[in-house]
Parts: C-alpha cells; sequence; structure tokens
C-alpha cells in the first residue's frame, strides 16, 4: 500500500526524486522481471508456460469477478462502510478485503499480461531462429505418433504421421481392386492421393498397416510421396515428421533426428491394448506377429529400408511411459538446438 500511495502521489505530482524514488519504480521493475520470466519461460517448457497464463488469466478474473461483486454489493447495501462514514467494524473490514481483492487481482492481470507479453516476444523472436525441422523415426508401434504430436504442440509446429501416407496409398489401390504389389496401380494412386482423406478412420488398423508395408516398397510409390513430405517440411518455421526413413531420405538436413525404439514386444503389447481399446478383437501373439512381419520387410527392403540417420539420437522407449519418453525426447530436441 505504500508503495501505491507513493505511486499515486508521483503521477499526480511528479518530481524527478520522486520519480526514481524506489516506491515509484518498484512496480516497473516488477513488470520487468516478469516479461523477462515470461520470454524465459516459453523456451524452456512452451506447454508449462501456457498452462501458466491460463491458470494466471482465470485465477485473476476470478478474483476480479469476486472482488466487483463484493463491491457492487457494498455500494447498494452498505454504502456507508463503502464511503467510510459508518459501518460495523466488520463490514469495515469486509469492504477493506474487497477492495484489496480488487488490487490484487488488478495487479496479477497486469503481471500475468506482462509474462505473456515476454513469452510472446521470445515466440517472435524463436520463429525468427532457423526452421526446425524434427525427424522422428522408427519402427511400428515404438511410441513415434505420439511423440511427434507432443514434441509439434510443443513447440507449436505442424506435424505430419507419414506412415499415413501409405496406408492411404494401400487403401487406394484396394477400393480399385487392385493388386498392392503392382507399382503401376500403386503410383498412380500415390500421385493422386487426396491428403485430405488422411483422417480415415480406416487406415489405423493393423491390416492397413501391413498393406501400407507392401506399397511402401515400390520405388515409384516412395518417390511420388517425397515431394508432399519434402514440402510439408519445409514450412517457414519447420515441422516435425515421423516415418521410417525421415532422417535419412526424406529430410537428411534435419536439426534434430530421433530414431525410437523398444523391443518387439513391448511395441506388440502397447499396440495390441491400443486395438482392445478400440474395441477391436486381436490376440497379442497376431499383433507381434504383423509387427515382425513389417520390421522384417521395412528393414530388409531395397530403397529407403528403415535405419536410423548416422546423426540420429536413439531413443529406447522400452522401459518408459508416453510422459517420460516425451521427456527424453525434448531434453535430446533442446540439447540438439543449444549447439546449432
Ligand atoms: O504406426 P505404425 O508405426 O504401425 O506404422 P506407420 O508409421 O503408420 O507406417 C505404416 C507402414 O508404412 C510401415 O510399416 C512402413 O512400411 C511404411 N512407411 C514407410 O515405408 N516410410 C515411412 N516414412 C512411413 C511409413
Amino acid at each position: 500500500m505504500g508503495n501505491f500511495v507513493t505511486f499515486a502521489e508521483c503521477v499526480n505530482s511528479p518530481s524527478s526524486a520522486c520519480l526514481t524514488s524506489p516506491g515509484f519504480l518498484f512496480p516497473f521493475v516488477m513488470f520487468a522481471m516478469l516479461v523477462a520470466v515470461g520470454a524465459f519461460s516459453v523456451r524452456q517448457d512452451r506447454t508449462r508456460y501456457r498452462r501458466l497464463v491460463k491458470t494466471g488469466l482465470w485465477a485473476a478474473f476470478g478474483v476480479l469477478f469476486a472482488s466487483l461483486l463484493a463491491i457492487g454489493y457494498f455500494f447498494v447495501f452498505d454504502p456507508d462502510a463503502a464511503l467510510g462514514v459508518d459501518g460495523s467494524a466488520l463490514s469495515q473490514t469486509l469492504w477493506l478485503v474487497a477492495i484489496s481483492a480488487f488490487g490484487g487481482a488488478v495487479a496479477l492481470l497486469i503481471g500475468i499480461l506482462g509474462f505473456a507479453l515476454g513469452g510472446r516476444v521470445s515466440q517472435i523472436f524463436m520463429s525468427q531462429d532457423a526452421a526446425l525441422v524434427i525427424a522422428i523415426d522408427g519402427p511400428a508401434a515404438s511410441g513415434k505418433g505420439t511423440l511427434a504430436k507432443r514434441i509439434a504442440a510443443h513447440f507449436d509446429l505442424p506435424c505430419l504421421d507419414t506412415g499415413l501416407l501409405y496406408r492411404a496409398v494401400a487403401r487406394d489401390v484396394m477400393a480399385l481392386g487392385g493388386n498392392l504389389e503392382d507399382a503401376k496401380t500403386a503410383c498412380d494412386a500415390a500421385r493422386l492421393l487426396d491428403a485430405t482423406t488422411l483422417d480415415d478412420p480406416s487406415l489405423r488398423g493393423p491390416a492397413a498397416g501391413d498393406a501400407a508395408s507392401i506399397v511402401a516398397r515400390i520405388p515409384a510409390v516412395r518417390a511420388a510421396l517425397l515431394d508432399y513430405q519434402r514440402a510439408f517440411a519445409q514450412q517457414p518455421r519447420g515441422a516435425v515428421l515421423d516415418g521410417r526413413d525421415i532422417g535419412t531420405v526424406v529430410c537428411p538436413d534435419a536439426r534434430v533426428k530421433i530414431f525410437v525404439t523398444a523391443t518387439a514386444e513391448e511395441r506388440a503389447r502397447r499396440r495390441h491394448l491400443e486395438h482392445v481399446g478400440r474395441g477391436e478383437t486381436i490376440s497379442y501373439d497376431e499383433v507381434l506377429a504383423d509387427i515382425r512381419r513389417r520390421d522384417a520387410r521395412d528393414s530388409g527392403r531395397d530403397i529407403a529400408p528403415m535405419g536410423a540417420a548416422a546423426d540420429a539420437i536413439v531413443l529406447d522407449t522400452t522401459h518408459l511411459n508416453a510422459e517420460q519418453a516425451f521427456e527424453a525426447a525434448l531434453a535430446m530436441v533442446l540439447q540438439r538446438t543449444a549447439k546449432s
């Protein structure tokens, strides 16, 4: 309160002594510190930064609303307490609490705005940094898809699950009644692929994954899908792409390459849980067999075989849950981007 009086007095009758007094400068220093903390926080963990801004705004508006209600109540039902003319000790105290809460909420709101301003400015500078392309590769059900989405959300980057492209090509070949091994039909399907159909739920099942790994062996199919993937990666701020050959073929210059692995048994356990969660009937053994078959096909093919790029960081998620895998991958991205 003392600071506030000094601040108000300085505003009413400014003098050089008053304008340089700690009481007057204190709110500005606090605001600048919050701007700096916001700028730092967004670089450390964007998700936590957003959560802090959101929680802070809710808290500030909540207290503001409650204090305004209380102040309104006093003006309507107990104006003497509000004007300090009269009123019981209790209503005087409650009035003081209400106006202090109002002042606190306004101060909190200004503080949150300072924090958000720092974050915003920092984000603008971050977006002027070199584009951040993150390549996440790995075998079936290694957790690369979940990881890619979380990393993309964290850095506010677009994300492409490139496996869906191969799954969609296989779907379109089958819809045309074609043979998955027929290079001409598969290549036509790849060239004509409509990227707006990638959210088709039928692409999620094991049959679609198995069919995808058959068309994915055809060089012309891979070539036809390459431009789309590269164009996606070349967005101004960068992008996150997950697949099998992102770090080796699609984006060999990606700033960060992560190769996600886990034992076949653990991957089968996770994928089996996903199927059960969607109400599909499939045994663990069938899922494990599918994963092993696809691993063999994906790493044994002549063109763009699945594998870690020489400069990729390998992340074994066998003993990590989704949260731990995200934390580990985030640390890898921050470590790589700090160097480059
Ligand atoms: O989700 P999951 O890891 O099971 O598979 P996916 O990423 O959707 O990929 C399905 C199939 O597409 C893989 O088994 C690969 O044969 C193929 N694929 C590929 O060859 N290259 C990519 N960049 C992505 C997928």
